[in-house]
């Protein structure tokens, strides 16, 4: 393994062994609340040197990147300026800062480069959108896999009793509760798709959830079946835009459930409050009985 990743693997257990190994966690908790958001904002934040006291305007961000992402971009803030903007004008002034004194984190070594080849501007767009990619969509895939193994007690013990069904527990998450639900397109020219005419610039919404849920592709999918395999789903996308961050989130939704199966010998559902958002999928609270 190479340093950067190391450095990587070694700041998602850290926030692993601070929230979910360290901290008391028995009885009914909001794992959401307590673990689930927390991890991967830590882990964004460290890799691209965002300080903790920023964290909150992350999170506040992120919330409303979401809504955006729901309800559209132009209609969500009228004229006012947006999430989108003041992020942006965050990660801007937060590039600058790391260029002046020439110390970058693990994930922006390469951002001299990058900032040369696309200006400031332009650079600090790129990394508000990794800094909400990055950590949004882990917090639903823990938050996702939770659910699911809380209401399937069978599961967390096949899982306790043999730790390799956790990589099918991570998958078959991804697939069944997708974090990303569409992925939109504008065609450059006019194509046909199957039986269907596009014309250029006409929006294309590609319904990632409902193709991870193909009963052609999936036998029985609507089934969480850690024993799937490594048949290929949809949950990251594909082609030029494919996640770049797929490694990390599959890292950390393993290094939680881990650490959850060493923690609590059952996880029973108490409340669970799904977001409405027709984009990302997932949950705002999830209430369990942690049983240690
Ligand atoms: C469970 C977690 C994640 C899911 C489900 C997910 C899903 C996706 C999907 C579906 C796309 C393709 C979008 C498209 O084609 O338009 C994408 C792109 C992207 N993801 Fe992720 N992602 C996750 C985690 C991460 C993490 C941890 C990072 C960064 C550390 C990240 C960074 C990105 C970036 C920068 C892109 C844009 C790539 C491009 O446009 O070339 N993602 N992700």
């Amino acid at each position: 393994m190479d340093n950067g990743m190391a450095a990587i693997r070694a700041m998602a257990a850290q926030a692993v062994e601070k929230l979910v190994v360290a901290p008391d966690l028995a009885g009914s908790v909001d794992v959401v609340a307590a673990f689930a958001r927390a991890i991967p904002e830590r882990v964004i934040c460290g890799l691209i040197g965002v300080p903790n006291k920023d964290m909150p305007l992350l999170r506040d961000w992120s919330a409303s990147v979401s809504t955006i992402l729901d309800t559209g971009y132009d209609d969500a803030f009228g004229t006012k300026p947006n999430a989108v903007d003041e992020m942006s004008a965050y990660f801007i002034d937060h590039l600058r800062g790391l260029l002046a004194h020439g110390l970058m984190p693990p994930l922006l070594g390469g951002l001299p480069a990058l900032v040369e080849t696309l200006g400031l501007t332009t650079a600090g767009r790129n990394i508000a959108l990794l800094a909400f990619a990055g950590h949004e969509t882990t917090v639903h895939l823990i938050g996702n896999m939770l659910f699911h193994l809380a209401n399937q007690p069978a599961l967390w013990s096949a899982l306790r009793a043999d730790r390799r069904l956790v990589p099918g527990a991570v998958a078959e998450t991804l697939r069944l509760e997708s974090p990303v639900q569409k992925i939109c397109r504008w065609p450059l020219e006019r194509m046909s798709i199957g039986d269907c005419e596009v014309e250029r610039d006409e929006s294309i919404v590609l319904h990632v959830g409902a193709a991870n849920r193909d009963p052609d592709r999936f036998a029985d999918p609507s089934r969480f079946d850690l024993h799937r395999g490594s048949r290929q789903n949809l949950a990251f996308g594909r082609g030029a835009h494919v996640c770049i961050g797929r490694a990390l989130a599959e890292m950390e939704g393993t290094m939680v459930l881990n650490a959850a199966l060493d923690r609590w010998t059952t996880i029973e559902p108490v409340a669970a409050i799904w977001a409405d958002n027709s984009s990302m999928r997932g949950l705002k609270a999830l209430t369990l009985r942690l049983v240690p």
